[in-house]
């Protein structure tokens, strides 16, 4: 079994069973800040379960968000371009439904790209407020964004939208929008997206609407090459998570010793993205140790794939109603626009 040695600079040894331990083999413990706090926690209670996870929201610190950008480029990943092709498409449709002065909220903003094309159709849209977890990307793409757009307000949020979002500090005349695009919604299990929604139903008030990019389920092969890549992006998006525990939380993982791995689960009508531990090991973290067996797996994300009814029964179930969908010409993707019931 792998474990890890002393070195003079740290000292990262499991403390095994052993009841006196040498302050030197202690394993290293540094103090977290809040923040890092909860990161660890939920590090911890993912890693103590059988089989193991680690939730994917934690994908996007900054190096990670510039590589779920790149991501975004690749020929494999079809998400992206396809969902961007049809705003293009509908867009016009979309800026008669909203009307004038609209304010819109994006959850899980990111670079940006789409809205773009969004507040270039609309009627004099109000305000526009990106919100997003990763702080530096969030505030570099928001200033953009209000340079291109000076007569829309900008107001960004560092936050975490998978709890509930507020609107702060803008004027709203017209429809409240909330847009979520890029097909984010499958990264929740089916309840939690129904409580997302339902959040966010609270957020659009009656006249408001919400805009929803959803990737439909298809054949195993283009899906599998979406989430595994020939350049390696992917699978360098998903080992990202362990550098961020090593970097944030002191952590002690050799990237090497775990391998990338995508499956469809046509059951569960989803993909699965997992790390994959190479050999037997034990890994520190911040002082604790995790054993890992050889081939064992650390679940680290879901992209549930719907079909336009199944993505509109969730609605439902959220209080919402389907006001329109559209799909692409090869039925890869579709955008939903939904109302409250
Ligand atoms: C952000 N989210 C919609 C992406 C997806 O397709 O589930 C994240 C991703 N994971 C691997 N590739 C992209």
């Amino acid at each position: 079994m792998d474990e890890e040695h002393n070195t003079s600079s740290g000292y990262s040894i499991d403390y095994g069973n052993s009841s006196s331990v040498s302050l030197k083999t202690r394993p290293t413990r540094t103090t977290l800040t809040t923040e890092q706090q909860v990161f660890f926690d939920d590090v911890m209670i993912g890693l103590q379960q059988t089989p193991k996870t680690l939730p994917c929201k934690y994908f996007y610190d900054d190096k990670g968000s510039q590589l779920f950008e790149a991501i975004c480029e690749l020929d494999e990943y079809y998400v992206t371009r396809t969902e961007l092709a049809l705003l293009n498409q509908i867009k016009e449709e979309l800026s008669s439904l909203i009307g004038p002065e609209s304010s819109i909220i994006e959850p899980g903003a990111g670079a940006g790209i789409k809205i773009q094309t969004l507040l270039k159709a609309l009627d004099a849209p109000n305000n526009y407020v990106p919100m997003d977890i990763s702080s530096d990307f969030l505030f570099y793409s928001a200033q953009i964004i209000q340079k291109r757009f000076p007569d829309i307000e900008v107001f960004p949020i560092q936050g975490d939208f998978t709890q509930p979002v507020e609107w702060v500090g803008t004027k709203q005349s017209g429809k409240s929008i909330v847009f979520f695009p890029g097909s984010t919604i499958g990264n929740f299990e089916p309840d939690q997206a129904i409580d997302f929604l339902k959040n966010m139903a609270a957020l659009i008030g009656d006249n408001g609407a919400l805009i929803v990019g959803v990737d439909l389920m298809k054949d195993a092969n283009i899906l599998e090459a979406a989430y595994d890549d020939k350049q390696g992006i992917t699978a360098q998006f998903n080992k990202n998570l362990l550098t961020r525990i090593n970097l944030q939380l002191n952590g002690k993982f050799n990237l090497d010793k775990f391998t990338h791995k995508a499956l469809v689960n046509f059951e569960k009508q989803r993909v699965e993205m997992h790390l994959v531990s190479q050999v037997e090991q034990q890994v520190s973290i911040n002082g604790q140790t995790i054993h890992f067996q050889c081939g064992e797996s650390v679940h680290t994300e879901n992209s549930h794939k719907y079909t336009e009814q199944s993505f509109v029964e969730i609605a439902k179930k959220a209080g919402l109603q389907r006001k329109k969908t559209w799909v692409d010409e090869n039925g890869l993707f579709s955008i939903h626009y939904l109302t409250l019931a």
